[in-house]
């Protein structure tokens, strides 16, 4: 495929980096600010050249740039994350054709360890004595905490529990809410707590405990590098080419680990 790589910032050389080591071409490098990119603006013809967009930039491009690729009906990834405001004016350009895909992890090992994470939850729900934790590591640099990938594997959890509750016994089953703060008190047997620590150079760490008096089960993702998000990524613009739609990142994994169904 011939790629047009949009944001050319830490993502968009990783991008670079993955496609070409799986046989992809690089039509150009879009970006308004770096360097070393082949044009500072989007424009119709250079799209219309491509097989396929790869976007990881800045929330405040994304409608102007979806607007470019549906009417060119070239299909697009979009990694960039923060646009949740401009969701639906973004579908809305999809409502007549043409292919776009979202997410905000596009790492495959990320969506393997949820759907771990979801097994685990489902299975110690159903046992006496278990109780579950989480806390991720991050580096010093990162703005918010918890991770987006934190929220979403306790809310998978929360999920796993209410769908165990009917047959459940276990604490892990009683899982109502989720906790972040620091607590000054005693946790609540229906909250799932979840910290955070920043520090240092660490990509992101998220582990998973599920503790009872007899043992713990420890479940942890380590990510190494940005090298996976852009991996999937590519993988993800393999997919969507030939398919019409606006697609979640899930969409793309549901069918990669053939499941019905992923976080
Ligand atoms: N979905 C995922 O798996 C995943 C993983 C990592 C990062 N991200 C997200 O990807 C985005 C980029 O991350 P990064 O670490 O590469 O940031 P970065 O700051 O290194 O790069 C972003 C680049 O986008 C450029 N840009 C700004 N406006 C643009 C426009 N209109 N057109 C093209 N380029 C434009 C900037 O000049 C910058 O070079 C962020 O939103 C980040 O949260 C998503």
């Amino acid at each position: 495929m011939n790629i047009v790589i949009v944001g050319y910032g830490r993502m968009g050389h990783e991008v670079e980096s993955a496609a070409l080591a799986r046989g992809h071409t690089i039509a150009a490098r879009v970006d308004p600010v770096a360097r070393d990119a082949d044009r500072a603006k989007l424009d119709e013809e250079l799209v219309s050249r491509a097989d396929v967009a790869v976007e990881f930039a800045l929330a405040e491009a994304v409608f102007d740039n979806a607007r470019v690729y549906s009417r060119c009906r070239t299909p697009a990834v979009v990694g960039t994350t923060g646009w949740e405001d401009q969701r639906r004016a973004v579908q809305e350009l999809y409502r007549d054709g043409g292919a776009l895909l979202w997410g905000s992890n596009f790492s495959v090992g990320a969506h393997m360890f949820l759907a771990l994470v979801g097994f685990a939850a489902e299975i110690s729900a159903k046992v006496e004595g278990y109780d579950v934790l989480m806390y991720e590591i991050h580096h010093k640099r990162k703005k918010d905490s918890p991770s987006g990938t934190a929220l979403t594997i306790a809310e998978q959890l929360l999920d796993a529990c209410a769908s165990a509750a009917e047959t459940a016994r276990g604490e892990v089953a009683r899982k109502r809410r989720i906790v972040t703060d620091r607590l000054d008190r005693r946790r609540d047997d229906e909250e799932i707590h979840v910290a955070s620590v920043r520090g240092g150079e660490t990509p992101g760490i998220h582990t998973v405990m599920f503790d009872s008096a007899a043992d713990t089960i420890e479940l942890r993702h380590t990510a190494r590098n940005r090298n996976g998000f852009a991996v999937g990524a590519v993988l993800a613009a393999e997919w969507l080419v030939g398919r019409t739609g606006f697609f979640r990142v899930e969409d793309f994994i549901a069918e990669l680990l053939g499941k019905g169904d992923t976080a």
